[in-house]
């Protein structure tokens, strides 16, 4: 069973002790690995025992290869395997390594251990770059340029297995012996590597304790003892012979069916960030992709300001929402690093402040930082005078402060991820019929211009009505008018040297020119630029900035105003679209009963899929929208918990429908 979810979450980090050159951790009196033997071990005991080498270079073209690993620790068995993977396994072929860390390392004792291992320098680094703080949550690493996956499940094993979407093909189960960390290798552990596995994954570990051995056979797999390395005497290795049948509670959130797997080639409508982050993703999982768009350039609408705050209001208790947007902060910034160091234009993770402007916000900023629900990685409080010494520039109030966030150039960016040679870009296209082959599982766009076996909408607002008649009693998008401003820099004053939140907000300025905002306007379908919504963004910004509000006011303010397309309950729409006529007949019993219990089984339109209702967080939670529809299309481990998976599938407003009987 899934044990409840923890409000905390803040993780306890790894407590090391340095025995010269070998880590030992002081909470189990153990240590990570042993300098004289260690990458012999890793080769021996995780590679070796499960036939690595020999099984990646049977590996076809365009494969995909899913490891899972209890104990991440330093990442030495990571890195080790990277390595193989790099020299062994076809070039177009994909790693997936999802790893579980309860006590996650400080990045200073992680470089330190990972300086012993100068041979794995260049995917150290990347590690160390991409290593997030130690907060319970599913973070995603992309390494050599998407060839492998780093999915790392922060927290307790057993607990995030069970909130993981993968299947895998082997596991490396590290993570202290069971003797000093009996609290891991429990009953729970050994389902959720049944729960995982398939018929024929793999196994091996460095133990050869009786527990181990015997909650592995009563898991279901088939356990043989291999001599151990070095002086250990056994090791185990094994392999689930059945998989287990899994019960599922809710049907619908199945996953589909992989829709790329001969012809590896997709269709992106819209080339907003939403389009343009999946048409990348696509493109970087060795996906060929068109992308047709109705303007003459990308980013037209609603990503075509000058620059987006990379910013998260996290609440004091987690939800679904606040659990997207961490994962979605985190890789966004981490797909951020790379591209800004190329191109300083496309932003900066200069910091960010998020203000405590009246007493509610105040109230609720010192409840999560009084409960240490996140760690100090992610956010620390700062008074007014620290948060105005970051800032540069006089504030109203402190708040707090986010050291990794910063600012993006939504625009740029999609110009940016575009210009991949997997992708081809069709302007000037608008979408005007969308067509099932059912004989040639393809789908046909304008009358058969266009054709792929997976189609993305990525049209804002404009979904539905692309969609017509597919799902037309389930899925509505409203548009939410917004106008930024943008002033030149006045001379005089000094830059702004993070982004400032509050009501509204601001970035340092690029190009000489500041950009702020944002207005809200429900149920107004214009997008002329108003004099009155600058007054109101000045209005914004002299709350948090007030010298700085100051000094612009006299300047010229030009401005856009574009539509965010928003959901009902604010949460994105990625994923499958739902074959909408048949789970409204086969779940009608949910009318009945909420809670009846159906067989297993779900429909979807084949290869239809859908990324949008972004809202005013598109920059947050886009790119990792992108990674997990590329993750559904070609079946491999998914880079969100279940939790969020089924938080943003598009078929949760069939289902809530059909409980509240409005369909
Ligand atoms: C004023 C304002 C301020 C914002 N500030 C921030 C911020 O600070 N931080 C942040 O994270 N987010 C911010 N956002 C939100 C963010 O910009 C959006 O979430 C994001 O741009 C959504 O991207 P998208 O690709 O879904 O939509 P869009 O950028 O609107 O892209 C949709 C694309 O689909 C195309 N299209 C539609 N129909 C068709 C068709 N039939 N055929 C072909 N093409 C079609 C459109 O032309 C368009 O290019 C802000 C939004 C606004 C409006
Ligand atoms: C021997 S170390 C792993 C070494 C690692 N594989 C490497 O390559 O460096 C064991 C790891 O398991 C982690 N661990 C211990 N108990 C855990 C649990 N219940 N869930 C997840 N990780 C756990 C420890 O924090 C530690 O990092």
């Amino acid at each position: 069973m899934t044990k409840p979810r923890q409000e905390r979450l803040q993780l306890q980090q790894a407590q090391i002790d340095w025995q010269q050159d070998t880590p030992v951790s002081r909470t189990f009196d153990d240590i990570y690995f042993n300098k004289a033997g260690g990458l012999a071990e890793t080769e021996y005991v995780f590679l070796g025992g499960n036939d690595l080498l020999i099984r990646w270079q049977a590996l076809g073209s365009a494969s995909q290869f899913a490891i899972g690993e209890t104990g991440f620790g330093t990442g030495l068995n990571f890195l080790c395997t990277r390595q193989h993977w790099l020299q062994t396994a076809p070039a177009d072929a994909r790693l997936h390594y999802i790893s579980c860390e309860r006590y996650p390392l400080s990045r200073e004792d992680l470089r330190q251990a990972l300086g012993h291992w100068p041979e794995f320098s260049d995917g150290a680094q990347q590690l160390l770059t991409g290593w997030p703080p130690a907060c319970r949550g599913i973070f995603t690493l992309a390494f050599d340029g998407g060839r492998i996956q780093l999915t790392l499940l922060f927290g307790d094993a057993a607990e995030m297995l069970a909130q993981c979407n993968a299947e895998v093909d082997c596991w490396f189960l590290d993570g202290f012996a069971p003797s000093r960390n009996p609290e891991m290798w429990t009953e729970q552990l050994f389902q959720q590597l049944a729960r995982h596995s398939r018929t024929g994954t793999s196994l091996a570990t460095f133990t050869a304790a009786g527990v181990v051995r015997r909650g592995l056979e009563a898991a279901g797999f088939a356990i043989a003892k291999r001599p151990g390395f070095g002086r250990k005497r056994e090791m185990l290795t094994g392999q689930l012979i059945a998989s287990a049948a899994t019960v599922t509670p809710q049907p619908w959130f199945a996953r589909p069916a992989p829709a790329i797997s001969q012809r590896r080639e997709a269709i992106v409508v819209g080339a907003g960030l939403a389009g343009a982050c999946t048409a990348a993703a696509l493109a970087h999982a060795g996906i060929r992709v068109r992308v047709i768009e109705r303007h003459a350039t990308p980013a037209t609408e609603g990503s075509g300001n000058p620059q987006g705050a990379l910013y998260i209001k996290l609440p004091a208790r987690p939800t679904r929402q606040s659990e997207l947007h961490l994962a979605g902060f985190h890789y966004t910034t981490r797909l951020l690093q790379p591209l800004i160091a190329e191109d300083p234009e496309l932003g900066q993770l200069c910091g960010l402040l998020s203000l405590a402007l009246d007493q509610k916000e105040a109230t609720r900023q010192q409840q999560l930082v009084d409960e240490a629900t996140y760690p100090s990685g992610l956010l620390t409080q700062v008074d007014v005078e620290q948060a105005s010494s970051l800032a540069g520039t006089r504030l109203a109030a402190g708040g707090l402060w986010f050291p990794e966030a910063g600012w993006a150039a939504p625009a740029r960016l999609c110009e940016r991820l575009l210009s991949h040679p997997n992708i081809e870009c069709h302007f000037n296209t608008p979408l005007e019929s969308l067509d099932y082959d059912d004989a040639q599982q393809l789908w046909r766009i304008n009358g058969g211009r266009f054709e792929a076996p997976a189609v993305i909408l990525c049209t804002a607002a404009e979904s539905i009505p692309a969609l017509a008649q597919r799902c037309p009693l389930t899925l509505t998008l409203k548009p939410i008018r917004g106008q930024v401003s943008s002033a030149e820099a006045p001379a005089g004053e000094p830059p702004l040297q993070c982004v400032v939140c509050g009501e509204g907000y601001i970035s340092p300025p690029a190009h000489g020119r500041y950009c702020f905002g944002a207005s809200f306007k429900l149920h107004d379908r214009t997008l002329e630029v108003r004099a009155q919504e600058h007054q109101d963004n000045l209005t914004l910004l002299q709350g948090a900035a007030p010298a700085l509000a100051h000094a612009l006011d006299s300047q010229a303010l030009t401005g856009r105003a574009a539509f965010r397309a928003t959901t009902p309950d604010y949460l994105p729409l990625v994923g499958a679209l739902p074959d909408e006529a048949w789970v409204v007949e086969r779940f009608a019993k949910l009318r009945d009963d909420s809670n009846w219990s159906f067989p297993a089984g779900m429909q979807h339109l084949p290869g239809l899929y859908i990324n949008t209702g972004h809202g005013a967080k598109g920059l947050i939670s886009c790119p990792i929208s992108a990674q997990l529809i590329t993750d559904l299309l070609l079946g491999t481990p998914l880079p969100v918990s279940q939790r969020v998976y089924e938080s943003v599938n598009p078929v949760r407003f069939a289902i809530k429908k059909l409980i509240r009987r409005s369909i």
